[in-house]
């Protein structure tokens, strides 16, 4: 199944990517991870989104679409995906919508996680991050077992750069005013599913299973 998550910063689309990825064994395609990575190995890719990053902007959609276009190409993605943070923008879908043509496939569920804006800043501003395998954690919602260190690789916790509040807020504007227009494009076309995003994380993955016919 080809699936996108959709939803603003921190409603927890990472967290259910990675169960998702454990039921069903389909990769995750996060842009957000993949710029990270980029930025971290200093490529041209991350010269060019840490900019934008930094101050909650989006990356530029020609520079997105060209990460995406490639990676659904790579031969783990051939029986399904979970799409992560893209598309962020109306060009964005519409490039997914050519690029998935040309592949002979289609989005089979666009799952739009809803929460609202001030859990949404406790949620990101108590993030912390695995710096090796990507796992998020919350210091009061959902603590690792070892303070800093990653239950799933124990790898070495941290914050992100962009969960400070004032960039947490512009990122919440970016998708109200870039993101939030793809829930009718996708409910248009009879894809979207609506859940409910406040609750216990195994609550809403039982909603994502649900959403997915499962
Ligand atoms: P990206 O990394 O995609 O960030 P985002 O969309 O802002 O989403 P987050 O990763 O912040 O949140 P999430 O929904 O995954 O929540 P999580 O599961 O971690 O993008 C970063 C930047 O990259 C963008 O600002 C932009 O610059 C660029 N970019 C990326 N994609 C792009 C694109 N397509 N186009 C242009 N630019 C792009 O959960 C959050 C916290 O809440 C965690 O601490 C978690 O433990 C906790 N939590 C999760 N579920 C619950 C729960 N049920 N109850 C309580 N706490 C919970």
């Amino acid at each position: 199944m080809d699936f996108i998550l959709l939803g603003p910063p921190g409603a927890g689309k990472g967290t259910q990517a990675k169960l998702m990825i454990d039921k069903w064994n389909t990769p995750q395609v996060s842009t957000g991870d993949i710029l990270r990575a980029a930025v971290r190995e200093g490529t041209t890719l991350g010269v060019e989104a840490k900019g934008f990053m930094d101050r909650g902007e989006l990356v530029p959609d020609r520079v997105v679409i060209g990460i995406i276009a490639e990676r659904l190409r790579e031969e783990d993605a051939t029986d399904g995906f979970i799409l992560d943070g893209f598309p962020r923008t109306i060009p964005q879908a519409d490039a997914l919508q050519e690029i998935l043509d040309d592949l002979g496939r289609n989005i089979d569920h666009v799952i739009s996680i809803e929460v609202d804006d001030e859990e949404l800043v406790n949620r990101l501003t108590g993030r912390r991050m695995c710096k090796e395998c990507g796992e998020s954690f919350h210091v009061v919602f959902n603590p690792s077992a070892r303070e800093g260190i990653c239950d799933r690789c124990s790898g070495e916790l941290y914050q992100r750069d962009d969960d400070k509040e004032a960039t947490i807020r512009q990122r919440l504007t970016v998708y109200s005013e870039q993101t939030q227009p793809l829930i009718a494009y996708y409910e248009k076309q009879g894809k979207l599913r609506r859940i409910e995003g406040t609750g216990s994380i195994e609550e809403i993955f039982s909603r994502v299973l649900k959403a997915a016919g499962n």
